[in-house]
């Protein structure tokens, strides 16, 4: 059997096995560098390799810069065999390479595919042959091969004999204490570019994940997360139109979903939202559109999902604003969490600060934003946006500027029977008062929005 004969894959399988293997990580954002620790967790050596040098002094600190990991965790890996740099080089001393750098889009919704071609660049005069080649970003069908295929060719390497080339998406949720790469049950698609490369890579990634799910080639595991993501955007667009209809009728959309939540089968539950945000949800579905369109294919439901969570923000802040106009609020308004989504530091893209952009046009009345978990890239990004800390809110003189709040992101960390006893109204796009929705006054207090 061929498997069997190649040297290349004997000696790689055995490192691997072994842990001798050496990984290069591409890219120590949200993804790269849970990643990193996962693999030194795993007792792999593991070069983290990021252009960002300020990035890379935080971790040779054995510091870190997000906040769903802690310090210890980075000190603990740094202490074993993760070795943070900006140096492309170690790629010639590792076996295997994985990229995870941003793949986001640009304002006409087109895939920006500037990072991977970079590092595309970047790699060409370290990869060498016995080397592993694993991309980890979101993109369409076809970017492993279009991207690094020609690489191969013009240096006369043959694909699953001299190098091996495969996919794997990724599922990090930031925050998510259930299920995550570090706890190893986060379960891993992976597919390679020909029958050998699917079985070296099936072996890496066992080394992080319990279960390991082989696609039978490297566009159907691109389309998969597609697939998760689309299939997100297009249930929460749903439920927001939804919503939109329930609070016209008087329902209580949380209610009802609860309701349908007890059948047992047919049915999941998605939430009504401020929006969505994050690098995820906004951005991959229009992936899939782009390439879908060079294949003759218009993608409807991509469409309409995007305009009904891109609407959200208009309808939310026209809601307190008239609000605010017909009740002739003078008071501050104050904003509880302004990440795109609860317990995440992570600001891209998030609906809340369309919210405050929004409103801010809108009314007079000074807004400020609560949100302890906004680390300090996150501020740099967020110009202009009244900060107030967490402890300041304790101030009674402070704590009474304010009538109304709007509950954007509703982090752990916020102690909502305080919100519920100082607001006199309470805007909440998240239902987070659900502990206390038997009391009667906060009830009166609640607007769904
Ligand atoms: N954030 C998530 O929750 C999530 C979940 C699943 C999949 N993804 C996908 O994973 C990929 C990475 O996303 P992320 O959220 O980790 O991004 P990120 O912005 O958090 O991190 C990317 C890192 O790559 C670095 N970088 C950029 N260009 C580089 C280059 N040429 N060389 C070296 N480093 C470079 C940046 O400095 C940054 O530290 C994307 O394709 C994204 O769609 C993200």
């Amino acid at each position: 059997m061929f498997f069997l004969k190649n040297n290349n894959i004997i000696n790689l399988t055995k490192k691997i096995k072994s842990n001798k293997a050496v990984i290069s990580i591409i890219g120590l954002g949200y993804v790269g560098l849970p990643l990193c620790l996962a693999f030194t967790k795993a007792n792999f050596k593991v070069f983290g390799i990021d252009n960002n040098l300020e990035r890379i002094k935080i971790l040779k600190k054995g510091n870190s810069y997000i906040s769903t990991i802690n310090n210890l965790q980075v000190k603990k890996a740094c202490n074993k065999k993760f070795l943070p740099t900006n140096n492309f080089r170690e790629i010639l001393n590792s076996d295997i390479v994985i990229i995870c750098v941003p793949t986001p889009i640009d304002a006409s919704k087109k895939p920006n595919m500037q990072y991977v071609q970079n590092v595309v660049i970047q790699i060409n005069k370290y990869v060498k042959k016995n080397q592993i080649i694993i991309l980890e970003c979101t993109s369409y069908p076809g970017t492993t091969e279009e991207f690094f295929l020609p690489m191969f060719k013009k240096k006369g390497l043959n694909i699953g004999k001299d190098i091996f080339l495969g996919y794997s998406p990724e599922r990090e949720d930031p925050g998510n204490l259930k299920h995550s790469i570090l706890r190893k049950n986060l379960p891993k698609v992976v597919s390679g570019y020909s029958k050998n490369c699917e079985k070296i890579i099936k072996k890496i990634y066992q080394k992080v994940s319990n279960k390991v799910y082989m696609c039978s080639n490297i566009r159907t595991a691109e389309f998969t997360k597609l697939l998760e993501n689309i299939y997100r955007s297009v249930n929460i667009g749903l439920i927001n139109e939804l919503h939109s209809v329930c609070k016209k009728m008087g329902i209580n959309t949380f209610e009802a979903l609860e309701a349908a939540k007890t059948k047992p089968f047919g049915f999941s539950a998605f939430y009504p939202g401020p929006g969505v945000g994050g690098h995820c949800i906004p951005v991959d579905p229009y992936y899939l559109t782009f390439k879908a369109k060079r294949h003759g294919v218009i993608t409807k439901f991509i469409k309409l999902a995007g305009q009904i969570n891109d609407e959200r923000p208009i309808e939310i802040s026209n809601t307190i604003a008239n609000y605010v106009r017909n009740k002739k609020i003078k008071k501050n308004i104050l904003f509880f969490g302004i990440t795109y989504k609860k317990n995440s530091d992570d600001v891209r893209e998030s609906p809340i600060t369309k919210i405050y952009r929004l409103l801010r046009k809108k009314i007079k009345n000074k807004i400020y934003v609560c949100d302890p978990l906004v680390n300090t890239y996150g501020l740099k990004t967020l110009k202009g946006i009244k900060f107030v800390k967490l402890k300041k809110l304790k101030n009674s003189n402070f704590i009474n500027s304010f009538e109304v709040c709007f509950i954007g992101a509703n982090h752990d960390i916020f102690d909502y029977n305080f919100i519920a006893n100082k607001f006199k109204v309470i805007f909440d796009s998240r239902n987070s008062f659900k502990k206390l929705k038997q009391n009667m006054k906060v009830l009166k207090k609640l607007k769904y929005i």
